[in-house]
């Protein structure tokens, strides 16, 4: 089978890593992918938005399955475009739908539907112009710290905290009239959940699902969880307080309901549904969803995934993933990212990437690198991810540190306290 994957950061090497792995596969492309992609698959420069040039591919390379990485692509129709085109409609696209990706799209689709199925989650208002006075009202009704989410994407900034209420009002107001574009000329006002975070991945055809590692990212720049928040600077698998009491509540108020809602909602969804959740002393709660596997926690998931992949997404494109379980392995897995200097502001690219050829033990994911006159350079903010195995997780943590101090490139920064808060 032939397959072409849709994305560039360290979640695509991670699943075009284990792609690579599966018998099944013969060829693998990733548009554009990155340096580490490429050594495990054909890069090609295509951007994964440009559907057309997609399709292009598609035909001249006889491509029998396409799977899409990041969002984007989802939330602007990818597979509805190639589903409804009759030279390529054969062809399954591992990602949901435009209706199914407006889980992650549009928070407050995400939030009628958790509230159409029961599923826990923080109590909120969906607030326009045209009723801003409720939503001051219903502000005023909460406790600090408020929770103001911009409806649509805007590249993991439209969420604020804040704990000033006539702040909160001042900030619900600019949004509305366009902080983030149009992506929030609708917010979602919600209830703050106070716990710890945790990230659950389901992979579903829509009616079978099963329910991959679970795992909990550190977002924030700084150690101790401060400063602004990243795209993720580390990730723990397995996550010590999802024990199987948490998880069975998981699985019972939250995943089943969650694939059950889309299938009454005659919503086809097969790919990935990766549910943020927040535990509140004990009882899992909603925070978001997404349409897509986490970055980086693909880099711990996949990483103890034993199943064959291909074989999982052959499942899902047939409708058949109800006949199958999948193997997971019983180590931790972490990763530490390397960034660029200043990221997650403004930061430098092109700095050459060295040390990588002396890393033995564990496993190099890239995330923003390319190649360029045979060496490996920094490309975006997010650099390169260290994963590593151990028998826990602070055995794991000390080989991903240790991998991420013999990497070398100017301005190199990552978080040494990954994992601290467990
Ligand atoms: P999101 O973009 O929805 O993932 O939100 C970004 C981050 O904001 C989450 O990872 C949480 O840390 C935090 N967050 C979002 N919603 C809430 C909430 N209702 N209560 C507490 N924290 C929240
Ligand atoms: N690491 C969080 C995300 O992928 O959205």
């Amino acid at each position: 089978m032939n397959i072409l994957l849709l994305g560039s950061g360290g979640r695509e090497h991670a699943l075009a890593w284990k792609m690579k792995q599966s018998s099944k596969l013969t060829k693998l492309f990733i548009a554009p992918g990155n340096a580490g992609t490429a050594e495990v698959g054909e890069n090609v420069d295509i951007n994964p938005n440009d559907f057309e040039a997609v399709k292009a591919f598609i035909l001249s390379n006889s491509i029998n399955m396409v799977v899409v990485g990041p969002e984007e692509p989802l939330v602007r129709g990818v597979k509805d475009f190639i589903l409804n085109d009759p030279q390529i409609a054969h062809v399954p696209v591992i990602g949901p739908g435009k209706e199914g990706a407006k889980l992650e799209g549009s928070k407050e689709f995400a939030k009628a539907f958790m509230m159409r199925h029961n599923i826990p989650t923080a109590g909120y208002l969906s607030v326009t112009d045209s009723n801003l006075e409720e939503g001051i009202a219903f502000l005023k009704t909460l406790k600090a710290p408020y929770v103001l989410k911009a409806d649509g994407l805007a590249a993991g900034k439209g969420v604020l905290i804040l704990d000033d209420l006539a702040e909160a009002e001042s900030e619900l107001k600019q949004m509305l009239s366009g902080k983030f574009g149009s992506a929030s000329s609708t917010v979602v006002i919600e209830e703050f959940l106070s716990g710890i975070e945790l990230s659950v991945f389901v992979l579903t055809d829509g009616h079978g699902y099963v329910v991959l590692p679970e795992a909990k990212d550190y977002k924030r720049i700084g150690e101790g969880d401060t400063g602004l928040n990243t795209g993720g600077m580390g990730a723990i698998s397995p996550v010590p307080f999802a024990d199987d009491v948490f998880m069975k509540k998981v699985h019972e108020r939250i995943v089943k309901p969650t694939i059950e809602g889309l299938a009454k909602d005659n919503i086809p969804y097969k790919g990935f549904v990766f549910i943020g959740l927040m535990s509140v002393e004990g009882e899992p709660q909603v925070i978001e969803y997404n349409v897509r596997m986490g970055d980086p926690e693909t880099e711990v998931v996949i990483p103890r995934l034993k199943s064959d992949l291909v074989d999982l997404f052959e499942a899902v494109a047939a409708g058949e993933l109800r006949k199958k379980t999948i193997e997971i392995d019983e180590r931790s897995a972490t990763t530490v990212m390397c960034v660029s200097g200043g990221y997650p502001e403004a930061y430098e690219k092109g700095k050459e990437i060295t040390g990588i050829e002396n890393i033995k033990e564990g496993l190099v994911f890239h995330a923003g690198t390319t190649r360029k006159e045979g060496k490996v350079i920094t490309a975006g903010g997010r650099v390169i991810a260290l994963t590593a195995y151990g028998s826990n997780k602070d055995e794991a943590l000390k080989q991903s540190f240790n991998n991420a101090q013999a990497i070398n490139y100017e301005g190199k920064y990552f978080r040494s306290d990954i994992g601290f808060d467990l």
